[in-house]
């Protein structure tokens, strides 16, 4: 999993403090997930690039702002999509936009609260939130996205889930935004969700006969157990990353690394050990809750 940059943590803080020092709590209605910050210009090319957005993707930005992430991903990169955003004059002023730029058949701009719209549809999610808010929708974006989806935070990341890629860069126009120049741009694909026991049939080198996985999953961690024969070993570096699955298991002394596909109740892969690959595959016997 390539991570291009890891941010400092003293900096990573810094922007953090500043952000959330801006926000603030509504008392009745809707949770204010972060102030009016526009993404800089630059910024919101860098995100779309990193998502690879392009002609058949569907984008939502949750907290549309001025809408400057939709109308781009539909200008300039042709996707559709839309932004919610809770201030009325924001909404109307991206709408206008995109009537404008004659964007508006492709997006639009709904006044809503982000945590109440439906992101099922999304096949690229952005955002520029707080990041409380950020991993308060942790569990809304892995159960209601599908499996796959790209999901793109601009500086602060979901706890729990392992970045496909993290883009560090220093930005003088962060400065008057965040107090500090970094920036950066995470992105994930949504975990399929594995959880549940399973039936794999594997290479002779991992057991002659058929191994039983037990596994639990949290966002993009997986651990568990698996039963090999008579012995019970704990699934080790388990990761899901949209539909891809790897873990390893320790078994008779050798180190068995797993990769493969997950299609909802079936799995395959290849399975390397000691430097020689084979192929497994699975199915699941029964889901998790
Ligand atoms: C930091 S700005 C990001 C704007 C834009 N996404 C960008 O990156 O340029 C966050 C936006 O979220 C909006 N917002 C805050 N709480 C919201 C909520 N509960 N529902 C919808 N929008 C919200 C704010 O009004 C603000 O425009």
């Amino acid at each position: 999993m390539p991570i291009r940059m890891p941010g400092t943590a003293r900096l990573w803080a810094a922007g953090l403090f500043a952000l959330t020092a801006l926000g603030a709590q509504a008392a009745d209605g809707p949770v204010n997930a972060g102030p009016y910050v526009p993404s800089p210009q630059s910024v919101v090319a860098d995100m779309l690039k990193i998502a690879r957005v392009g002609p058949e993707d569907y984008l939502i930005d949750l907290g549309s702002g001025d809408g400057r992430i939709v109308l781009t991903a539909a200008q300039v990169f042709g996707a559709r999509g839309f932004g919610v955003e809770i201030r009325d004059d924001l909404v109307r002023q991206a709408n206008a936009a995109a009537r404008a730029q004659g964007v508006a058949g492709r997006v639009h701009f709904v006044k809503a609260d982000l945590f109440k719209t439906d992101i099922s549809r999304a096949t690229v999610l952005t955002m520029y939130l707080l990041p409380d808010t950020v991993n308060l929708l942790r569990d809304k974006l892995a159960t209601e996205l599908r499996p796959g989806t790209r999901v793109i935070s601009h500086d602060y990341p979901l706890g729990g889930w392992d970045p496909v890629e993290m883009v560090h860069m220093d930005l003088e126009a962060k400065l008057p935004i965040s107090g500090v120049t970094t920036t950066l741009i995470y992105l994930y694909h949504v975990p399929e969700n594995v959880a549940g026991r399973w039936r794999a049939a594997v290479p002779t080198s991992v057991s002659r006969d058929a191994i039983e996985l037990d596994l639990q999953q949290a966002y993009t961690r997986l651990r568990g157990e698996a039963r090999i024969g008579p012995a019970r070993v704990p699934v080790g570096d388990g990761r899901v990353i949209g539909r891809k699955l790897s873990f390893t298991l320790n078994a008779a002394g050798k180190v068995h690394t797993f990769e493969g596909e997950v299609d909802q109740e079936s799995a395959r892969g290849t399975v390397t050990t000691e430097g020689t690959r084979a192929a497994w595959r699975a199915i699941r016997m029964t889901k998790a809750d």
